[in-house]
């Protein structure tokens, strides 16, 4: 099958980048809010989507977002483009589990720690607040549970002193954009 990745941003698309780079075949970015990543995509001539999850009633704190007509719609985003992996690079909301009936298998994500240490979206804070010498990155292939399934890629990215969650971040990040791409493409030849 002709390789056709969807990916899924919110914020400064990073990874996006370095996969447009490394010549992956992108058909379409989504993302849940206006963000760098989307400028990133649409400089690059890939087409984009906004599926703004506001108006799936999302509000920090609040209770009543529509979070299963939020994933239908990038869903249906993804399967009109002809999509058969999907791989989210920096994408800040949980799916609902609608999407794995499309894509069971086919939705990697890539998590700035050493899983399963770590888990959510703070996740470098949380390695610096444990003060452990060594965090990292973890490519996986995503499930309906947080920041689980099995993992494809790993790679160790040691704290130094005085290290800020900014500075380690991009440190990790450094990290994950070779691998990332790489471990996407040796993915890909296996389903
Ligand atoms: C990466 O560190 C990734 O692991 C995490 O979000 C970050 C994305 O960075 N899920 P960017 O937006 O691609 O620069």
């Amino acid at each position: 099958m002709k390789l056709k990745i969807g990916v899924t941003v919110s914020g400064a698309g990073s990874l996006l980048d370095a996969m447009i780079q490394d010549g992956l075949p992108i058909g379409i970015v989504v993302a849940d809010r206006p963000c760098h990543g989307l400028e990133i995509a649409y400089k690059a001539n890939i087409p984009i989507r906004l599926v703004d999850r506001r108006r799936y009633g999302y509000k920090a704190g609040g209770a009543d977002f529509d979070r299963p007509g939020f994933t239908e719609h990038i869903t249906r985003n993804l399967l009109e483009q002809g999509v058969n992996l999907v791989a989210m690079a920096g994408f800040m909301t949980i799916f609902s589990p609608w999407i794995f009936r499309h894509f069971r298998g086919r939705i990697i994500n890539s998590h700035p720690s050493l899983l399963p240490d770590f888990k959510g979206k703070h996740a470098v804070f949380d390695a610096l607040a444990a003060g452990v010498a060594v965090t990292g990155t973890t490519i996986h292939i995503a499930t309906e549970q947080l920041d689980e399934g099995p993992i494809l890629a790993q790679e160790r990215v040691p704290i130094l002193e005085g290290d800020t969650e900014a500075t380690l971040w991009e440190r990790i990040k450094q990290v994950e954009r070779p691998l990332y791409p790489r471990t996407i493409r040796n993915f890909s030849t296996t389903v």
